[in-house]
């Protein structure tokens, strides 16, 4: 795909002008330059160290930049502290088939964290049996599980517990939970087969491609209810748990794709996980790892092609020449330049707007008499005249001091908390752009951008978004970066990437 028209001869000119202003210019060469800190980004460099200068074929890539506009990297996976403790404010829970992130968690060092099945966040199906889950219309709860057994139950006690439970959730829903499974794990299989070697699994040039090869891509030409339809769910479990679940991982109702809809379903599987201290050390830990260079608050604001590099130019004024540029950032809602012009589809990002609040819930709000009936975790239906899509128990300090996280769709005004707390201590808002809009038929943007060496890792992103897919889409970049410079070095072996870095050959075996 190209995007170049007529205007390709004068923009390279124009670039110049515009990117590199006379004055004290601070320029830098590197081979590779990454915009977005975020796991993505990170990744990305992992993957390239560990695919690059191992065979005389291989090109190498000793000089890996990486730009983040914020002083910290990450991205959206980050920590809020409230009440002196830490907490995900951003991306949260991990698979446990979640192959990338299992593998960076172990040579990174970082340990899991299993929260006490009280508190933890019931996207864990099995969880939803433990612990105390409802789901609230606006003016009551239509469905409970019971409120959890005391910590001094004995292990037969909580089993028999957690089988009534189960029992409550079937007398609701029926075998349309068997069918759910099945479309979820159907799903996750076909993911698996993105961890395949490289004999058995082609480098992908588009998203379409990608999603074809592993039979996911149907998902995303259709919606989650259409998909659920046709497995046979009961409308009344698309219209309960079905929701719950969408709105409290993607912020967004059943009309968002089946491939969106069943990773999102996925997050009520068993065995979920985060890391202990916070998921952000993925990317750190992996930036430090592939010793690449990482400049923090430099927002790249342009990029420009001429002579055969990029122009990379920051907020700050200063620019880069990169021979590869990689974008690991959505586009959709950045302001950055590019010279010439590059053409992805539009799309919206939905917003989720984070709310921490230590303090009790009113139970007068639900309707209820005393704050002890109001469960750990309230999902919520698709209903205009609820404000925000969950409230969950994060953690608790005692009978009247505990932390929430709420999720909503548009921010929280201060009456609104008022009604709904009876006592506020501390309030942190955090506004994301957080995922895309999912919509069906996804249309994908281009991984090349220019078709020379402008990649972008978060066209992958519209199939669904989450710390794996980042890193699952970053991996099959960093491959198609080494094959096309490879095949580069073939052609012309004058090429300055095959020539600069004789010396680092080999150097990671
Ligand atoms: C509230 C919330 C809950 C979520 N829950 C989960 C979950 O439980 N599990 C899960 O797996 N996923 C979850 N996700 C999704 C997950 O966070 C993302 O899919 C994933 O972190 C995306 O990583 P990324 O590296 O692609 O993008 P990002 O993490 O967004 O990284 C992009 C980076 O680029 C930087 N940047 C942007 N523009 C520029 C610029 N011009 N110059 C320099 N730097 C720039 C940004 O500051 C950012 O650090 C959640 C997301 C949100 C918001
Ligand atoms: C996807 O849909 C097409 C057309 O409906 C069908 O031919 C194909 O078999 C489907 N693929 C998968 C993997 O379901
Ligand atoms: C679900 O979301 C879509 C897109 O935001 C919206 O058009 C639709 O009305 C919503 N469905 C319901 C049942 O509210
Ligand atoms: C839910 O996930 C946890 C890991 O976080 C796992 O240990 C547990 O077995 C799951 N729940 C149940 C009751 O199986
Ligand atoms: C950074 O990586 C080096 C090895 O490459 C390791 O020795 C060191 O402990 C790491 N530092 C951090 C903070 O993870
Ligand atoms: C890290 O990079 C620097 C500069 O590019 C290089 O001198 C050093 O040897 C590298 N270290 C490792 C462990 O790769
Ligand atoms: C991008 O530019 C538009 C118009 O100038 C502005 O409204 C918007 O806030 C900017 N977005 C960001 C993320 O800076």
């Amino acid at each position: 795909m190209t995007f170049f028209g007529a205007r390709v001869a004068i923009l390279p000119l124009l670039a110049q002008l515009v990117l590199l202003p006379a004055v004290d210019p601070s320029t830098e060469s590197a081979q590779v330059c990454v915009v977005g800190a975020g796991i993505g980004g990170a990744s990305f460099a992992y993957f390239l160290k560990q695919y690059s200068c191992n065979s005389v074929d291989t090109p190498c890539f000793s000089d890996i930049h990486i730009f983040e506009r914020r002083s910290n990297v990450g991205g959206r996976m980050a920590t809020a502290t409230i009440a002196g403790d830490t907490f995900e404010a951003g991306a949260s829970i991990i698979h446990p088939k979640n192959l990338h992130a299992v593998r960076f968690a172990s040579i990174l060092g970082l340990r899991p964290k299993t929260e006490s099945s009280e508190f933890r966040r019931d996207r864990n199906m099995s969880d939803l049996t433990t612990s105390w889950f409802g789901i609230w219309d606006g003016s009551q709860f239509l469905f409970t599980t019971l409120p959890p057994p005391p910590s001094s139950s004995s292990a037969l006690y909580r089993k028999i517990h957690s089988f009534i439970n189960a029992l409550r959730i079937f007398w609701r829903y029926g075998l349309s939970l068997l069918r759910m499974n099945l479309f979820v794990n159907k799903m996750v299989e076909s993911f698996l087969l993105y961890y395949k070697g490289f004999e058995s699994r082609p480098i992908f040039e588009t998203v379409e491609e990608m999603l074809k090869w592993s039979g996911l891509y149907n998902g995303t030409r259709r919606t989650l209810k259409e998909e659920l339809q046709d497995v046979g769910l009961s409308p009344l479990l698309i219209s309960e748990l079905v929701t719950v679940m969408t709105r409290i991982n993607y912020g967004q109702n059943v009309s968002i794709s089946g491939l969106a809809g069943a990773v999102s379903l996925a997050g009520s599987n068993d065995g979920l996980w985060s890391v202990d201290g916070g998921n952000w050390q993925l990317a750190a830990g992996l930036i430090n790892y592939s010793n690449v260079t990482l400049h923090l608050e430099e927002e790249v604001v342009s990029i420009g092609y001429c002579e055969k590099h990029y122009v990379l130019s920051s907020a700050k004024g200063n620019s880069f020449n990169c021979e590869i540029t990689v974008i690991a950032t959505p586009l959709d809602e950045l302001n950055i330049t590019f010279i010439p012009s590059i053409s992805i589809p539009r799309r919206r990002l939905q917003h989720t707007f984070t709310t921490f609040v230590r303090g009790l819930l009113n139970p007068k709000y639900f309707g209820l008499s005393h704050g002890s009936e109001i469960p750990n975790l309230i999902g919520t239906l698709e209903l205009p005249k609820i404000p925000f899509s969950s409230i969950s128990v994060l953690k608790k300090y005692g009978e009247d001091d505990k932390v929430y996280k709420i999720f909503s769709r548009t921010p929280l005004p201060d009456g609104l908390l008022n009604e709904v707390f009876s006592s506020r201590k501390e309030t942190i808002k955090i506004d994301w752009p957080a995922y895309p809009h999912f919509e069906a038929p996804e249309v994908f943007a281009p991984i090349l951008l220019d078709g020379k060496h402008l990649y972008y890792i978060n066209s992958f992103e519209n199939a669904a978004s989450t710390i794996e897919t980042s890193a699952v889409a970053a991996e099959n970049v960093a491959r198609l970066v080494v094959s096309r410079v490879s095949s580069l070095h073939l052609n012309m072996p004058s090429k300055k990437l095959q020539t600069r870095n004789q010396d680092l050959l080999h150097h990671e075996l």
